[in-house]
């Protein structure tokens, strides 16, 4: 039988929709699954393309069915799961044979794996891969790390698989070792600021406004239509229009408010702390989601301080021409501090990262897909991509135009005691990004009167210390 092109270990959800789009694609695939019982339901779900897959009982089984190098993609569980794969494929692989983990791998699991496999001949690709489940079936976002020879491998079934933006593959080769990965983990960081943004937005709209969900679908859906278009709008509108089931209630309203995590979005925050960047709406997006989890705490401190009461007043249409402006302005504040982060890794990590790249393989396939990609893709083109986002020409011009509606509904907010830590962060970040002169001039006279840490002057070079005579420590 004719080799398969490449192989896939793996056959939860994700998985499964990647080989089936692997085989959709015209590359025979060798699966297998340490439950036999999936691997057989799996190939009576292929129908059609049941000819491309070649179903194994074990790991040697799946590598011999494969035309050397020999690709073989990982898709589980992150963590351990991995490491114990990689053991299982060492003993049955050989020179020049790539191990591709495919799940959500911390970037720092994915940079000791190469160091473990440096001098066994394997080479390893970490690979972002994101657009759910719908996106591994029909076209995901595909961010590889790796050695160039390796992706040079498997280019092709990863470009024929990916999403597409105008014909363009959403895939690439981003850099060496975790690359891929920490890439992937700075896209998630972003969705959380996204959602959360879009969250308060939301709740403006239902607490300030004293909207319902019917009446707020068609505002999304009408945002989904300009500056804002992207897929959590689109499917923010979806999800407002639709009703459960059982209750006939909006599903929204019947869903606790607990927002739950695995991790992606609070690496990409150490990542950022690790590094020196702020990445400010990214980590008040996280906490937002931790601070949900407390619901009993939340629902006791209600109790014990009053509900948020005041309703947003003035036209309605005024202040939703800002909510629009304002989720756009937290957008590129957000997205700034993501890309800033992924410039401080890249220096970091000598990664080199094609930052116009990363926000062209966005633009389609992924959870963050938006037009607004297409905007960064551009700008970044043109700009030195080390630049912070809000330093971009085409960036410091709809910022200008967009941060005073974001200024007025995180006060308005604030007055009526609704919480939008994501846009308040990232219009703290904008402002004390956008200060010539701040104010932690007196946190250096404090760090020199009780540490004699020293400080620099505005007039001279060099290191000082203040007049703090005997009260100082
Ligand atoms: C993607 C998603 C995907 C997954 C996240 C959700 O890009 O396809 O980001 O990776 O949905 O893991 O993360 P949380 O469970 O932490 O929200």
């Amino acid at each position: 039988m004719e080799k398969a092109e490449i192989g896939l270990i793996g056959l939860g959800t994700m998985g499964s929709n990647l080989a089936l789009n692997i085989a959709e694609k015209g590359h025979r695939i060798a699966v297998f699954n340490r439950t036999p019982a999936r691997t057989q339901a799996f190939v009576e779900s292929a129908g059609a393309l049941r000819d491309m897959v070649v179903p194994c009982a074990s790991i040697e089984e799946l590598t011999d069915a494969i035309r050397p190098p020999r690709p073989v993609i990982i898709m589980v569980l992150a963590g351990t799961p991995v490491d114990e794969q990689i053991a299982a494929l060492r003993g049955v692989m050989s020179a020049n044979d790539i191990i591709i983990d495919a799940g959500n791998a911390n970037f720092r699991d994915t940079m000791r794996r190469f160091k473990e496999l440096e001098g066994s001949g394997l080479t390893f690709i970490g690979m972002g891969v994101s657009g759910g489940e719908e996106g591994a079936r029909h076209g995901p976002s595909i961010m590889v790390g790796g050695t160039p020879e390796s992706y040079q491998r498997v280019e092709g079934v990863l470009t024929a698989i990916s999403a597409k933006f105008k014909g363009e593959p959403c895939a690439a080769w981003l850099g060496t070792d975790g690359a891929g990965h920490f890439v992937k983990t700075i896209h998630n960081g972003i969705e959380y600021a996204d959602m959360q943004m879009i969250a308060e937005i939301y709740g403006i709209l239902r607490d300030g406004l004293g909207m319902r969900p019917k009446e707020i679908a068609p505002v999304f859906a009408g945002w989904n239509k300009g500056r804002l278009e992207s897929y959590l709008i689109e499917i923010t509108a979806s999800v407002l229009e639709a009703d459960d089931p059982k209750t006939g209630r909006p599903v929204v309203d019947i869903i606790l408010d607990r927002a739950g995590q695995k991790g992606t979005g609070k690496w990409s925050v150490i990542e950022a702390q690790q590094l020196g960047i702020p990445a400010t709406a990214i980590e008040a997006a996280v906490a937002a989601r931790v601070l949900s989890s407390m619901k009993d705490e939340r629902l006791a401190a209600e109790k014990a301080y009053g509900a948020n009461a005041l309703k947003f007043a003035g036209d309605r249409g005024d202040v939703l021409g800002d909510l629009e402006l304002a989720l756009f302005a937290g957008k590129i504040a957000a997205y700034a501090q993501g890309f800033a982060v992924m410039a401080g890794a890249s220096k970091e990590f000598g990664w080199n990262l094609p930052m116009p790249t990363i926000a062209k393989i966005w633009r389609a396939g992924c959870i963050i897909r938006s037009q607004f990609l297409d905007t960064i893709a551009e700008a970044f083109g043109k700009a030195d991509p080390s630049t912070n986002l809000l330093m971009v020409p085409a960036f410091v011009e709809m910022m200008g135009k967009a941060h005073p509606s974001l200024r007025r509904i995180v006060a308005r907010a604030a007055e009526a005691g609704l919480p939008v830590p994501a846009l308040s962060s990232a219009l703290a970040y904008f402002d004390g990004y956008r200060q010539g002169r701040g104010s932690t001039d007196l946190t250096q006279a404090q760090r020199d009167f009780f540490g004699a840490h020293g400080f620099e002057r505005i007039d001279a070079p060099g290191a000082f210390h203040g007049p703090w005579g005997s009260g100082a420590a």
